[in-house]
């Protein structure tokens, strides 16, 4: 294992991807919640190599920033112009310096299917076979646009790499096409480079010239195969981003139902990477699960919610919810139609539910915010339940300000807690108050205008409409005496 170890891994990522049409440098666009270099640097760490160096130059200031965020400390390399993948791991190797001892990996910044296993199995056949350079190659459907593996007829051998534009008509019938994924021996790599040439349809240092040159100095030039073509799948426009995200989820959620997660409709769930969860997790259609979110046992999410960066504990339920940021207690309930905004924080059995918004909300143990309210700024204790349509009035226009309801209180419906504001434990609140003052702990909190009944009204003011001539029957029924 450790003999394998490379003494650096070079990801090339200076290419601007015109194909994307984007402002966004092709590279940091994501899927599975990780960039493209993100997912192809995080399986090459998995080598632990001595040293990893990521080659940028197509808005370098841009992806520098989002490496050093990914990875701090992730080394970097620039290459001003593109002169092809030759120039580009010319310029990764002079960033690391004389002296690499061992094997050298290459791979491209835009390959974000390739794991860390396949890199393992290639340093392996590398090593065991002794080669100079070892090309990670597959057998594609479609191998138009790749650089093909030529071999020789008689002994199968690779001898040469020929990219698409330079291959002949026979060349192209190939089907064997280059990964961009290389094992090399570093100080034959950096040799070979000084001699690569320019000679080809598009001017540049071709990476793959190295092979030939390799071999023709005598050199053992191997290939290995991977299992599966799809894993190489190389990024170059929205429609293969497209194809990407949809393999890699499949993949997440396999190992998450091999895990013991129950996946109702896979085809209708998202998961990030770096998405945990625990075995008798069930996850209803149309379920996003973002960030760092976490299912524990026996949760159930769904349907038609999206989780971000969120907890939900041992058996809570979480239903048509959007959260972010969000800890949602054990055996909880959230939803239908709920909002959870960061820094919500549900104990454990409490409830959210439909068309509940919160932030930065602190609800304790069994407490209960059931129908049609906003929570904001708000500390609740325990077992209190908050009458429906209530707001938690925390914005006088310029600042925030905090409400604290105690345990085992009773607030009324349609509430405004006009904050700061403090209820006491096992208080009450009477329906339709606007709450401005402290409320005592065990006292009833009145705060609205008294009821006024002006009778006969519609008689006089309404004179002849239905109205009228319904109050007129009613008040004749109760003179019969029915
Ligand atoms: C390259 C290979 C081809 C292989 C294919 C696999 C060469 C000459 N061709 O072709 O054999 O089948 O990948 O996907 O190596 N890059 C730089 N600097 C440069 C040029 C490229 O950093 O000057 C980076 C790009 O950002 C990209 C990677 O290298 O991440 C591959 O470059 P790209 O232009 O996509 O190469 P392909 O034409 O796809
Ligand atoms: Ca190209």
């Amino acid at each position: 294992m450790s003999a394998n170890r490379p003494a650096a891994v070079v990801v090339l990522a200076a290419g601007e991807g015109t194909r994307m049409k984007s402002k966004t440098p092709k590279v940091l666009h994501e899927i599975s919640g990780r960039s493209l270099v993100g997912h192809v640097v995080s399986a090459a760490r998995e080598l632990n190599p001595e040293h990893l160096v990521v080659v940028v130059g197509h808005a370098s200031e841009q992806v520098k920033g989002h490496l050093a965020e990914l990875y701090a400390g992730t080394r970097t390399a620039y290459q001003a112009e593109q002169k092809g993948t030759g120039h580009a791991v010319r310029m990764g190797l002079e960033e690391l310096g004389q002296g690499l001892d061992g094997p050298v990996v290459v791979v491209c910044g835009d390959t974000p299917l390739l794991s860390g296993e396949t890199l393992t199995a290639l340093t392996a056949t590398h090593a065991a076979d002794g080669n100079a350079v070892t090309v990670l190659t597959a057998e594609v459907p479609d191998s138009t646009g790749y650089g093909r593996i030529v071999r020789d007829s008689a002994t199968g051998a690779v001898t040469a790499i020929v990219e698409h534009k330079d291959a002949t008509e026979e060349q192209r019938a190939i089907r064997e096409i280059n990964s961009g994924v290389f094992a090399f021996d570093g100080q034959l790599l950096a040799d070979a480079l000084g001699k690569v040439r320019t000679d080809n349809s598009q001017g540049e240092e071709y990476l793959t010239d190295v092979l030939g040159i390799l071999r023709e100095a005598g050199h053992r030039v191997g290939a290995s195969v991977a299992a599966d073509h799809r894993e190489i799948l190389g990024i170059n426009n929205r429609v293969q981003l497209a194809e990407a995200r949809k393999l890699l989820n499949e993949r997440l959620l396999e190992r998450a139902m091999m895990a013991g997660v129950t996946v109702v409709d896979p085809a209708s769930v998202l998961l990030d990477v770096t998405v945990t969860y625990e075995q008798d997790a069930i996850v209803h259609p149309g379920t996003q699960l973002l960030g760092a979110s976490h299912v524990a046992e026996g949760a159930e999410v769904g349907p038609n919610s999206r989780l971000t960066d969120t907890v939900v504990l041992a058996g809570a339920r979480v239903n048509n919810t959007v959260a972010d940021s969000a800890v949602i207690g054990e055996g909880a309930t959230v939803g239908p139609f709920t909002y959870l905004r960061p820094g919500t924080k549900l104990g454990a059995k409490a409830k959210a539910g439909a068309y509940v918004e919160m932030k930065n909300a602190t609800i304790g143990e069994g407490t209960k915010v059931p129908h049609l309210s906003y929570v904001g700024d708000a500390t609740i204790g325990e077992y209190t339940n908050i009458g429906a349509a209530s707001v938690f009035v925390n914005y006088d226009g310029e600042a925030k300000h905090h409400t604290t309801i105690g345990s085992h209180c009773r607030t009324g419906s349609d509430n405004m807690f006009v904050a700061p504001v403090t209820v006491g434990d096992g208080a009450y609140t009477a329906a339709g108050s606007v709450i401005t003052k402290d409320v005592p702990a065990g006292s009833l909190a009145v705060a609205r205008g008294q009821q006024r009944n002006i009778e006969g009204w519609v008689a006089r003011k309404r004179p002849g409409s239905a109205a009228a001539q319904a109050a007129q029957a009613a008040t004749e029924q109760v003179a019969e005496g029915n």
